[in-house]
């Protein structure tokens, strides 16, 4: 390892980055105005669903007071982002996709960076020359739910390292390393180069880590491949894919794994491993 990789990623730095990232790309989002009536709805139940823990838990001052300093330092670390992306987009996930037909999505995360470079269908991830794990050849095809193939769908790729690091959010790694946006060819097939990435641990540093300790909770989640797979026409799909006997498969910090998200790979005997997936998406509607 290089002295820049071993530089600790830090809730600081991931969170900040992560804070950063959100308010750049996601303006749309946080921008955009929400009717006054849903507001007041949506409001109200939160503030009521509060109150009714405080009742039947009946919360002391000092509890009332560690959650409001808890409160304070999620925002002054920025991971507000790692925040809700752990342990409340899966519900956001399930109730915006309930109606969708093709292929399960899951959550984003917090590490989705727009403008990854353009590959062609059959191409490796960037990485650097001495990227360690397992080579991973991961192939398939893109189709509507009618069959039909998508040729120029749009496959982005994002995904830890062997050391659990995000590019951009984690020091010292090449800007767009282990990030690829590829295209698919005339007959919606790919066929990426990478590696398997490693379990991902959740800053412990932070105020998120400080919430997992004092839980007794755990801080990881299975090693998985993040996918955009947008085409014209039809709904992007924002998903994930795990690994077939993978640690934290059963017990995901971030509760986003589903069973028809996990890959069996095969070695292919030179020291690789080959799997195939195929994406169907959902027409607009
Ligand atoms: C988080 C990180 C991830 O890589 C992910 O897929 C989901 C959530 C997080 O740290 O919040
Ligand atoms: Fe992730």
């Amino acid at each position: 390892m290089s002295d820049t990789t071993t530089l600790k990623a830090t809730a600081a730095g991931s969170g900040a980055s992560a804070t950063e990232r959100f308010l750049t790309d996601k303006t749309g989002a946080s921008g955009s105005r929400t009717d006054a009536a849903r507001v007041n709805t949506l409001a109200t139940a939160l503030i009521t669903a509060v109150h009714d823990v405080i009742r039947s838990h009946q919360v002391t001052y000092e509890e009332y007071n560690a959650l409001k300093s808890w409160l304070i330092s999620v925002g002054q670390d920025g991971e507000w982002p790692l925040f809700l992306d752990v342990w409340i987009e899966h519900v956001v996930e399930e109730v915006v996709t309930a109606a969708r037909q093709g292929s399960k999505g899951t959550i984003e995360g917090p590490y989705y960076v727009p403008g990854a470079p353009a590959l062609p269908s059959v191409s490796s991830l960037p990485m650097r020359d001495t990227e360690a794990g397992t080579p991973l050849l991961f192939q398939g095809q893109v189709t509507g739910v009618d069959g039909e193939p998508l040729a120029g769908a749009l496959l982005e790729m994002w995904q830890a390292d062997d050391d659990g690091l995000y590019a951009q959010f984690a020091p010292g790694i090449p800007e767009w390393n282990l990030r690829g946006s590829i295209v698919t060819d005339d007959d919606g097939r790919f066929a990426v180069t990478t590696i398997q990435p490693a379990p991902y641990q959740i800053p412990t540093d932070g105020s998120c880590g400080r919430l997992i300790a004092a839980a007794d909770w755990h801080p990881w989640r299975p090693a998985h491949l993040h996918l955009r797979v947008s085409a014209h026409g039809h709904e992007p799909l924002t998903t994930q894919l795990y690994f077939t006997g993978g640690a934290h498969l059963q017990d995901d910090v971030a509760s986003a794994v589903k069973p028809e998200l996990v890959l069996d790979p095969r070695s292919n005997g030179t020291g690789a491993c080959e799997v195939t997936y195929d994406f169907v998406l959902d027409p607009n509607s």
